[in-house]
């Protein structure tokens, strides 16, 4: 090795030996007769002291050359450092040296590369390699490895064993749009990349593997967001002769485990909300509960007293945000702004001070005596000091609204601190969905999931509303608000797997061409069998305590889908196009 040490391992017991290290220049300071230099590598920072007189002629010649992020190899002995940085780990020693060897110059970088660094977010996905030498985000990428690792050892623990399924496959409907790939030796056809490897994790069940794991690449072409990568990463998991408590018991303890090893903290038991339980109460289907803040109906109170806008209202709703009945007007006009945005897309709000001194004063004083919206209070189970904020229209439009203005409040309030964690199962999710402009019904989790209830699932067709009410045996892992895992129990009989493919809106022949070679598979012996799949990148960043998920990603893309660095997705050749018969498949 050219190295005897790293950049980031020398102490003072270290005193007196020689060594040789090798890095990036990250400072230089020349005071004349002095030459002090940074070296950085992986495992952190060195000082290099020159002195004129005791280096040779050419390694202050070649110190003196070196720039920010030239690549050098110095070789000299450790001794005790005058000015001890306690900040560093290295900070009690410097070596002083007596040679320098520049193995590669270096261009100015175009941002510094330190831990807060002044370049933008483009120009350091453009730069995303220099992006990369900055310790917040190796540090990232460390903590994605740590976690990969310590995934591998829980479930190779348990008898999981890894499988590689192919990348380039036929569409799986996981609710999003496919990308797909040309195939030259079959013209006029195409691979889709999965969204997820779900049939062939169903098959390898039917192949008797019974505890299977991956930590996979999947691909999905939908609208980003901070938590939304087009290829991001699962950790992809199915077992078969189980029900959905053994699923529950092993991925609680995987969650655990990552706890435990990745942050040092004893999760207690997970909570359990059902899906119902959290629309009526937080308003969505993977809420936040490190603050409370839960919804509280008052329709039937706030109905019947002449105010048109709750009196035509299928819902009116509200929360509580504890002592801030002193808000000033600006700060409610604000919240009030916020609801109104088009994202959020509420009418207006309506709000109840519940003073200090026990009055109670509302923006709708025209219609509701104090006497009655003391009972709003009481129903709110506020006390002198809280404000109540209330929103109203259509139930479902509503909950969706007040779950933003809860969120609002909940980061306002700095209810969401990043270092606390709450970890919640959501289960018995409806299993369809009705789709109005459609006309139809979509599956809420994918079409493997089993129903909860089989038998009152097989009685009904397409046309039923009562599938609506029918519940899926699937669940959902949240964690501080982020989905960050989902699955479900699977249907492993050919009769039901096609009936869902008939409430979906599949004819026989369809579901044939897409989906026969599962629908066969279930006729060779397939295991009652259940599964789920983490989001990797969103437990990697949650653990991070961050939003994005892209800073623990080594190469991510930008928020239109574009890698910058290689700029991808890019114009091909005609020659390859027509290779690739895409003309010809456009004419089709
Ligand atoms: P699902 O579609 O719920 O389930 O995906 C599982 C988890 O993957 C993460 N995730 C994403 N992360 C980053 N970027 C994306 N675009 C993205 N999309 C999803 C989420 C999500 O909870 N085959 C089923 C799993 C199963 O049933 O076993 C599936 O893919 O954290």
């Amino acid at each position: 090795m050219l190295r005897t040490h790293t950049c980031g391992e020398l102490r003072s017991t270290h005193i007196g030996q020689s060594v040789t290290l090798c890095g990036w220049v990250a400072k230089v300071r020349d005071k004349g007769g002095m030459i002090w230099l940074d070296l950085r590598d992986r495992y952190g920072i060195t000082q290099l002291i020159l002195e004129e007189g005791k280096a040779s002629a050419a390694s202050i010649e070649a110190a003196r050359k070196a720039g920010r992020e030239f690549v050098l190899k110095a070789t000299g002995t450790v001794i005790e450092r005058l000015a001890k940085n306690a900040k560093m780990l290295t900070g009690d020693i410097e070596i002083r040296i007596e040679s320098i060897e520049i193995l590669n110059p270096a261009k100015i970088p175009p941002f510094l590369i330190e831990d807060e660094t002044d370049g933008g977010d483009e120009l350091r996905m453009k730069y995303r390699y220099l992006d990369l030498r900055r310790e917040p985000v190796r540090q990232n990428l460390l903590l994605r490895h740590n976690v990969s690792k310590e995934t591998r050892n829980y479930l190779d623990s348990l008898n999981f064993i890894d499988v590689e399924t192919p990348v380039l496959i036929k569409s799986t409907p996981e609710g999003a749009r496919d990308f797909i790939v040309p195939s030259r030796m079959n013209p006029g056809q195409f691979y889709a990349l999965p969204q997820s490897p779900q049939t062939f994790k169903q098959l390898l069940m039917v192949s008797g593997f019974d505890r299977y794991f991956q930590i996979v690449k999947c691909f999905r072409d939908e609208d980003l967001r901070a938590d939304r990568q087009p290829e991001f990463t699962q950790i992809d998991c199915e077992m078969s002769f189980v029900t959905r408590e053994d699923i529950l018991e092993v991925f609680g303890g995987l969650t655990k485990h990552l706890f435990k090893k990745i942050k040092g903290i004893d999760l207690p038991e997970i909570k359990r909300m059902s899906y119902d339980d959290a629309m009526k109460y937080y308003g969505c289907d993977k809420p936040d509960i490190r603050f409370d803040m839960k919804f509280v109906e008052l329709t039937d109170l706030a109905q019947g007293k002449g105010f048109p806008v709750f009196d035509s209202a299928e819902l009116v709703v509200g929360i509580v945000a504890e002592k801030c009945a002193g808000y000033t007007r600006k700060e409610v006009d604000e919240l009030t702004d916020f609801v109104k945005r088009p994202q959020v897309g509420a009418k207006g709000m309506v709000y109840v001070r519940y003073n200090e001194d026990g009055t109670l004063k509302s923006s709708v004083d025209k219609f509701y005596t104090e006497e009655q919206l003391k009972e709003w209070a009481v129903r709110f189970g506020a006390k002198p000091g809280d404000l109540m904020l209330i929103l109203s229209g259509v139930a479902d439009k509503t909950r969706a609204q007040l779950n933003n203005l809860r969120l609002e409040m909940g980061t306002r309030l700095g209810l969401r601190d990043k270092d606390k964690y709450e970890v919640l199962w959501v289960l018995d999710f409806p299993l369809l969905e009705y789709n109005e402009d459609e006309k139809r019904w979509f599956a809420m989790h994918h079409p493997f999931t089993s129903p909860g209830d089989i038998e009152a699932f097989m009685k009904y067709d397409a046309t039923s509303p009562s599938l609506g009410s029918i519940y899926a045996n699937a669940y959902d892992l949240v964690i501080n608000g982020v989905e960050v895992g989902g699955g479900s129990i699977r249907i492993h009989d050919k009769t039901v797997q096609n009936k869902m493919f008939e409430v979906l809106g599949f004819t026989q022949e369809e579901a044939q061409k897409q989906f026969g070679f599962l629908l066969e598979a279930f006729e060779y012996g397939a295991p009652p069998h259940g599964g789920i799949a983490f989001g990797f990148d969103r437990l990697c960043s949650l653990f991070g305590g961050q939003e994005s998920i892209r800073d623990f990603i080594a190469f991510p893309k930008n928020t239109s889908g574009r890698d910058v660095m290689i700029d991808s997705p890019s114009e091909v050749n005609p020659k390859q196009l027509e290779e690739l018969s895409v003309a010809v498949a456009i004419k089709k």
